[in-house]
């Protein structure tokens, strides 16, 4: 696809360029100590931040712009390994080439972010990808980008809502979390996310599956529903799931479990919602529903983080009228067209599937996990759970305090994680697909030397 000013010297020189920031940046290569002398910048420069924003960081990080595959550099010279990616975006590693490739190309373009109104190949090409990523055996035939998931995730209800009306109820699940939005903040389950927020929505929160008794699960969350039916059928329009509860600490059920409820739900004529702004990319397989095999069920499915984008995918029968979704971004090209060639690398590379890469690092962690938790390491590991690239694990009694005491320490040992999850809370690593066994050989060693430290 030609793309901006591309000529002969412009192609050489850009190549170039490539190769002399690929090299620089793949210097970037271990865990390294701050500089002495520069150990008080990022604090210095943080509080400033913070009294601009408000409020203070959790992490006293403040990036340089260079890293490599996990490895992230601060201003003070010290690297990390980066084991959250910013929450989801950063899938494939820092520096990797196709993120300086795409950003390179894009900078010969003429400007750069692109909407609605004036479009470019980038969200086209974006476009065509992801429908044909899913088109097969899906309903899903239209795609729309949106400025964030919590708004991709908007879009999702009004989509839902302008078909059904005047019907409005949502069922969603606890533990969810959907976003920040004004709707989005209801779909989330915590309601200290929300609180003084006036409510506005008609949302109803249902079970979702318990990892810890899984045989009654789909008889509890059956039993709500039904409940939910039985009183208010004239009204309930849609259901809306996370199947892979991100910030519930990697919570999820069975393909049967889903399938059932799923079931259960079009008997009835409604609709399903399926939000994958944190799984999009990092599961088993591109989509966490593929993975579960509920792509016949699903009307409307979100997307973010990993695609470097956000958006809405939905079906032919649920297309709204002109005026319902619109926004003056789409995102900006760079990240529209390192988006298209992240899809394309993990689609075309090894990496989903029972033998792809994303279920060996799950299988790598996870037994570690559990070799450490029945090792040196016994009573002081709880739940060990995840899928993909999404991993996570509970230490010592899983309370708040132990457990951000532990991911402060592991990153004072050099690895970088958040927390995720409400009594019990958990570790959450969200990976780079770039880890080799040496790295994972590694970072188990910090997180053993950490436990050991911190839970007594
Ligand atoms: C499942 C899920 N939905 C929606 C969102 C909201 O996405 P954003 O932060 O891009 O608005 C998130 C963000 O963490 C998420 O994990």
């Amino acid at each position: 696809m030609k793309l901006g000013v591309d000529t002969p010297e412009i192609k050489n020189k850009l190549d170039e360029l490539f190769s002399l920031i690929l090299a620089e940046q793949s210097q970037v290569t271990g865990l390294k100590e701050s500089n002495p002398e520069k150990k008080h910048l990022v604090e210095q420069y943080l509080q400033e931040y913070a009294k601009n924003k408000g409020r203070g960081f959790f992490f006293n990080y403040l990036s340089s712009g260079r890293g490599h595959g996990p490895f992230t550099e601060q201003i003070d010279e010290s690297i990390k390994y980066d084991l959250i990616g910013g929450i989801g975006p950063n899938i494939l590693g820092h520096s990797h080439p196709l993120y300086i490739k795409g950003t390179l190309e894009a900078a010969t373009t003429d400007t750069i972010m692109c909407g609605n109104l004036l479009s470019y190949q980038e969200p086209a090409e974006l476009t065509r990808t992801l429908l044909s990523s899913v088109s097969e055996k899906s309903k899903l035939r239209h795609f729309w980008f949106a400025g964030s998931g919590s708004f991709a995730n908007d879009n999702a209800l009004k989509i839902i809502w302008q078909k059904t009306s005047p019907k409005n109820k949502i069922i969603a699940f606890e533990k969810a979390f959907a976003g920040r939005s004004i709707a989005t903040q209801e779909i989330t389950f915590n309601p200290a996310y929300r609180q003084g927020m006036p409510q506005h929505l008609n949302i109803e929160h249902v079970p979702h599956f318990n990892h810890f008794d899984q045989e009654n699960s789909l008889k509890e969350t059956m039993e709500h529903l039904n409940r939910i039916w039985t009183k208010d059928k004239d009204n309930v329009c849609a259901l809306m799931i996370e199947l892979v509860q991100g910030e519930a600490g990697f919570n999820y059920g069975t393909k049967e479990y889903y399938q059932s409820i799923f079931k259960w739900a079009k008997e009835r004529g409604l609709y399903i919602i399926v939000d994958e702004v944190q799984t999009f990319a990092r599961t088993r397989e591109l989509f966490a529903f593929q993975m579960f095999e509920l792509d016949e069920y699903v009307d409307v499915v979100t997307i973010g983080k990993a695609l470097q984008a956000c958006g809405t995918f939905y079906t032919e029968e649920l297309n709204p009228k002109p005026g319902l979704i619109a926004g003056t971004f789409n995102g900006s090209l760079a990240a529209l067209r390192v988006g298209n060639l992240i899809i394309e690398y993990l689609l075309n590379g090894h990496f989903y599937g029972e033998s792809g890469r994303m279920k060996q690092i799950e299988e790598n962690f996870l037994s570690r996990l559990r070799y450490l938790s029945n090792n040196s390491c016994k009573g002081k590991i709880g739940y060990i759970g995840g899928i993909g690239t999404m991993l996570s694990f509970e230490v010592g009694d899983s309370s708040k305090s132990i457990t951000d005491e532990f991911i402060k320490t592991l990153y004072k040992n050099g690895i970088i994680c958040f927390s995720a999850g409400k009594d019990p809370y958990r570790v959450r690593f969200l990976v780079p697909t770039c880890l080799t066994d040496d790295h994972i050989d590694e970072i188990f060693r910090i997180i053993e030397k950490s436990i050991l430290e911190v839970i007594i």
